[in-house]
């Protein structure tokens, strides 16, 4: 299996290998210091802290039903104080509870929201939406929540069974999210709602070994019409709601192509983007599969992940961890940030060549032509369209 060999041959594979990792012989134990590197900038976008790694949803479109790491719940005195030490270093001012798996199955979620509100941190909770009920909305947006991602994904009951969700029909899940959104907007309280769909546009170019049959939205007109239904539905009965010619007028501004952003409300944003081939990449389908020698990503230059059993990862798309080279307990925050392999990793991406085989692997393909383009798509699209955009918005 590539994935092993690629720990074996690497040593990079944190705590859960077993042995002794290297920072344990370096460090000997966790010392939070201060901050002795240039890159990368901080505070950093966001952490993403892996509050669970179980799912009650098994999407075709993810990862997580098959990830090979074990799962499980982080223990809360961890998350406690992973949450203190992204406030008191500066690494980020802003936390997300996910990196896999469905953070409202945290029985303590809310009470991590209000830590990280106390800090005087940005929370933000991206969830399936199946357990959004009344009680659990209240508890959030009593806890300071600031921002709340609903994953909608697909757009009716027949591509919903592709979200794999046990015992849930599509008419209680649509019911139960357009309940929790109306709740939220309707009241008195900072909380900002996303409601995100995915694209699946070029289907047979995009998604050419995997996801040949999900029924996500493909064209403009599909997408056009599902946007204007859902804000319908979610806008009904609120009086700070556009005009319905306005809605109209921007939702034909969307396209499956890019990622959009339709603000309903002060507080409400639909939003679409194109679903990625999230596989894992040291599984090759049947292909052999190429690593990369050029390319940028914005992995630990803007965030890192601390998964559910304290174990570092450079990016919120290394799913099985293999980034992890230190965990939470024995190096603090900015320690790991200035070791050895983030600093290599980072100093890699600086001359646009990825030097972590993982990161190889992520940005690579099973064909030499789609490494090329994946290397001038992703230096294009972080170097020069987000930075636009960016600039735009400011
Ligand atoms: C891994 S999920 C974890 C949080 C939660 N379970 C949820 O579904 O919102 C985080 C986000 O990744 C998205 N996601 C999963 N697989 C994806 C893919 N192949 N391409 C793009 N986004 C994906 C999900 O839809 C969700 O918005
Ligand atoms: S996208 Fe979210 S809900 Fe779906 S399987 Fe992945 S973690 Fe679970």
């Amino acid at each position: 299996m590539l994935g092993l060999e690629l720990a074996r041959t690497t040593g990079l594979v944190g705590s859960q290998a077993g042995g002794q990792p290297w920072y344990c012989a370096a460090v000997g134990g966790r010392n939070t210091t201060t901050r002795r590197f240039a890159l990368p900038r901080l505070p950093l976008e966001r952490v993403h802290v892996e509050v669970t790694s179980h799912c009650n949803f098994a999407c075709e479109f993810c990862p997580n039903p098959s990830l090979e790491r074990p799962g499980g719940a982080m223990d809360f005195t961890l998350l406690g104080e992973v949450l203190d030490e992204i406030s008191t270093s500066g690494v980020s001012r802003q936390v997300v509870f996910h990196q896999q798996g469905e953070p409202l199955l945290y029985p303590r979620l809310a009470e991590a929201v209000a830590r990280g509100t106390g800090l005087g941190l940005t929370t933000c909770i991206t969830t399936n939406g199946a357990l959004l009920d009344d009680r659990r909305v209240d508890e959030l947006l009593a806890a300071g929540l600031s921002r709340l991602v609903v994953s909608l994904q697909t757009p009716d009951e027949e591509s919903f069974v592709i979200r794999g969700a046990r015992g849930l029909s599509y008419p209680a899940f649509e019911a139960r999210v357009v309940r929790a959104v109306r709740r939220i907007i309707a009241m008195d309280v900072p909380t900002e709602v996303r409601v995100a769909f995915l694209t699946k546009p070029w289907p047979r170019l995009t998604l050419p070994i995997v996801g040949n049959h999900w029924k996500i939205v493909e064209h403009n007109r599909d997408l056009h019409t599902l946007l204007e239904g859902w804000a319908s539905r979610l806008l009904e009965g609120n009086d700070k709601a556009p005009a319905p010619g306005a809605i109209r007028k921007a939702v034909r501004r969307a396209g499956v192509l890019h990622r959009n952003e339709l603000r309903l409300h002060p507080r409400l944003v639909l939003e679409a983007r194109p679903v990625g081939m999230w596989s894992m990449p040291e599984r090759d389908y049947g292909r052999p599969w190429l690593p990369a020698r050029r390319g940028y990503c914005h992995g630990i230059s803007e965030h890192i992940a601390v998964l559910w059993n304290g174990d570092y990862a450079f990016c919120c798309a290394d799913h099985n961890g293999r980034t992890s080279t230190a965990r939470f307990q024995d190096l603090s925050l900015l320690d790991y940030l200035d070791s050895e392999p983030v600093q290599e990793a980072l100093q890699g991406f600086q001359k646009l060549r990825p030097s972590h085989p993982y990161c190889q692997l992520c940005l690579g393909g099973p064909h030499p032509g789609i490494v090329a383009v994946k290397a001038i798509g992703s230096i294009l699209y972080f170097k020069v369209l987000r930075r636009l955009r960016r600039h735009a918005q400011a």
